[in-house]
């Protein structure tokens, strides 16, 4: 028996906790207070105590101290011994080694193999895979990954879990309680920002993934999703501001107004915030302020190498990463913006700028179908690879409310898979096929004033070209296996033929005779 459990057996048992956490960052912090405001007792550590006293205060006060849920610990040996046996401790640390220090930690610690460390942070699928096979035998490793930013971890996420299906048995009533909620007859989220005052009905905004690694996959993939919504809401932005001389102040505006209908999101009404937003310094628009060199933490990155490594067309989340990329030759941009001449077009020459606001609009929410349909095709295709069961209505819907891609339009994606769970791609609902069948025409027109001015929108221009090549019945791939045939006899099939029979021109012959290849 570990010193651990062994003081833990003689404590009484009612003044244990029920979770352990560790990592008190913004994330981590929020987790707990959230966890607390549900009643549960919480075991808190962190390498920082600042942390720790910064948590405990807070819950102290938003709870007044004789019910304060937060037990502050000075090391994991600590906190293990203040857990209810077996114990549930959560990981609130950056992704990569950080994680595996604070395993070994434990297991130096005393940490039983039927207690569970669940990992809330922003890690690589694989990498969970690897660590379930690491420390089996020593703890149960759990994977959850969470969406919210710091307001959705505090008053609600949406939480992503995977691993041993025993352990979520122990978790499930946890992350019901702690996840944002939705009420099943809107699918609308249900929302309560008071400290000590959760929602405690609708629909929460989680659901058991899959194996370990599922979940976080999944979380990679709505990250994907969240570059590409971001930058064509940024491209739409973008045209208005240069092609209409929009004011920041007017397209926000616009945007609260596209928040009422069928393009109501969090993305969209956080972008007219920003909009809004004076610089306390010089009196602008903050955004006229902040440099145009976009950041990136690896996420979106990772979805295009995943995409790019099954082979899902998933350009549009691509291209959004490039975009942050091209984004980041600032000095090299303000040069060639001297030296590369554009169009000396305007966008509204044409069509009036009510006119172009209309078609942005259609635009942007045909573009944002396209973007769901990628991230959605690229969750099948890599679930059969590796042998996962994803169930995409679920999925739609615990991404209603809580995560940073929440928006009205994710219940008509539930809807379309809670129709037809073998659907082959969202472009292929009836209410999608309509709705872009009616909006398409405003779609081409903003892209093409686009190109005419010479502003970019390569991730709606993107999205319409994965429009138009998934609904090509004969695409020039034909050519191409032409080409591959004539400079390295790659072979190829023949409309006519079965398609596993394959064949060669013999270009270099005068005859240029077509051999059939044996395997
Ligand atoms: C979320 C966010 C969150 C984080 C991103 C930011 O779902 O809560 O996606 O995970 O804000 O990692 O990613 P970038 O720094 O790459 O934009």
């Amino acid at each position: 028996m570990t010193k651990a459990s062994l003081s833990r057996q003689q404590s009484n048992s009612d003044n244990l906790c029920d979770i352990g956490f560790i990592g008190l960052g913004v994330m981590g912090k929020n987790l707990v207070l959230n966890l607390c405001d549900n009643d549960y007792k919480v075991a808190c550590f962190d390498l920082d105590q600042a942390k720790i006293d910064g948590i405990v205060e807070q819950d102290a006060l938003e709870r007044k101290t004789e019910h304060a849920r937060v037990v502050p610990c000075k090391s994991y040996s600590e906190l293990l011994s203040c857990l209810k046996s077996p114990c549930t401790i959560v990981l609130s640390v950056p992704a990569g080694e950080p994680v595996d220090h604070v395993c070994n930690h434990l297991i130096d610690a005393g940490i039983e193999p039927d207690d569970i460390v669940v990992d809330t942070g922003n890690s690589l699928w694989t990498d969970s895979v690897e660590r379930e096979s690491t420390y089996k035998g020593k703890f149960v490793f759990f994977s959850t990954a969470v969406s919210g930013g710091e307001v959705g971890a505090r008053f609600g996420p949406s939480l992503m879990p995977s691993g041993d299906p025993y352990a979520w048995t122990r978790i499930e009533k946890i992350w019901q309680d702690i996840a944002a909620k939705v009420d099943p007859k809107t699918g609308k989220p249900i929302e309560s920002y008071e400290p000590g005052n959760p929602v405690k009905h609708g629909e929460p905004c989680t659901t058991y993934i899959g194996p370990v690694g599922a979940g976080h996959y999944v979380k990679m993939v709505h990250n994907g999703i969240e570059y590409a919504d971001m930058q064509l809401i940024c491209e739409a932005y973008h045209i208005m501001r240069e092609g209409l001389s929009m004011s920041p102040a007017e397209i926000a505006e616009t945007y609260r107004e596209w928040n009422k209908g069928k393009l109501n999101s969090y993305l969209i009404e956080i972008s007219a915030e920003v909009l809004d937003q004076q610089d306390p310094e010089s009196g602008k628009a903050l955004v006229d302020m902040i440099m145009d060199k976009a950041g990136q933490k690896g996420t979106g990155l990772w979805t295009a190498v995943s995409a790019l490594q099954v082979g899902s067309p998933a350009q549009t989340i691509t291209q959004a990463v490039f975009a942050r990329s091209l984004s980041a030759f600032k000095d090299e941009r303000v040069k060639a913006s001297k030296k590369l001449a554009g169009p000396n077009a305007s966008i509204t020459s044409v069509d009036s700028k009510q006119e172009v606001i209309d078609q942005l609009h259609d635009a942007l929410y045909c573009s944002k179908i396209c973007a769901y349909a990628q991230g959605f095709q690229l969750m099948a295709i890599a679930a059969k690879e590796h042998g996962w069961t994803l169930d995409f209505a679920e999925i739609a819907k615990i991404w209603r409310a809580g995560c940073i891609i929440r928006a009205v339009f994710l219940q008509s994606i539930t809807q379309a898979y809670e129709s037809n769970e073998k659907l082959e791609n969202l472009l292929l609902d009836p209410f999608f096929v309509e709705q872009i069948n009616k909006y398409q025409h405003n779609w081409r027109r903003a892209i093409a004033g686009a190109c005419i001015a010479g502003i970019p929108c390569s991730a709606m221009s993107s999205a319409l070209s994965y429009y138009d090549s998934y609904r090509c019945e004969v695409l020039p791939a034909n050519l191409l296996q032409g080409q591959r045939d004539f400079f390295g006899a790659h072979t190829f099939s023949r409309m006519d033929k079965p398609e596993h029979k394959k064949f060669h021109i013999e270009w270099n012959t005068p005859e240029r005779k077509q051999v059939t290849i044996k395997k």
